[in-house]
């Protein structure tokens, strides 16, 4: 009797054959699937890491292209009188619209020398005005002051006015060094 229960006692719990062939094929599925995750991770990461190190990148990289934009001719500026001209940025792009028109305040000093100051105070960028009657150029948002020849005379502006070149190109046309926006390293 008990060497008839002996020898049924394998067949009683018999490892369940689905469960043992079932737990073969999961372990190249979990690979497959950890590959597919770590794969679809790699990608998403890209697509929000290209674009956000490009950005950051971009300006590091990209030249500040100049050109030079005709503001006028000599008859439309006397000797000794101050003016706003306004030019159309070095590289404007199709979508900017307004945005890509600059100015600047021109001054003719002499015959054949000019001088121009862009309208942005260095403090914020509020656009200065000139004021004849006081030979000061006073911008209105903080009450930044400054010189005739552009230097700071009073208020928060860290730095006096850019300078822009100017150049009389053939017999009339004044022309004006643009650059982009904001306006770096230009001096006269
Ligand atoms: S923006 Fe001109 S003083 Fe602040």
């Amino acid at each position: 009797m008990s060497n008839e229960a002996n020898a049924a006692a394998p067949d009683a719990a018999p490892t369940p054959p689905d469960a043992a062939e079932a737990h073969v094929p999961d372990e190249p599925r979990r690979d497959f699937l950890i590959k597919l995750s770590l794969g679809l991770g790699g990608v998403a990461a890209l697509a929000v890491g290209v674009p956000v190190v490009s950005a950051v990148l971009a300006p590091l990289l990209q030249k500040n292209p100049q050109a030079w934009r005709k503001v006028g001719t000599l008859t439309d500026f006397p000797v000794g009188s101050t003016h706003l001209v306004k030019f159309e940025n070095a590289d404007p792009v199709a979508w900017s619209g307004v945005s890509s028109e600059s100015a600047a305040w021109l001054r003719r000093d002499s015959e054949t020398t000019f001088t121009a100051f862009s309208v942005n105070c260095s403090h914020l960028g509020c656009p200065v005005r000139w004021e004849q009657g006081a030979g000061l150029f006073m911008c209105p948002c903080h009450g930044g002051i400054y010189y005739k020849d552009g230097s700071v005379a009073a208020g928060p502006p860290p730095q006096g006015l850019t300078q822009y070149k100017i150049r009389v190109n053939g017999p009339h046309d004044v022309e004006l060094l643009t650059a982009p926006i904001p306006i770096t390293n230009i001096t006269s």
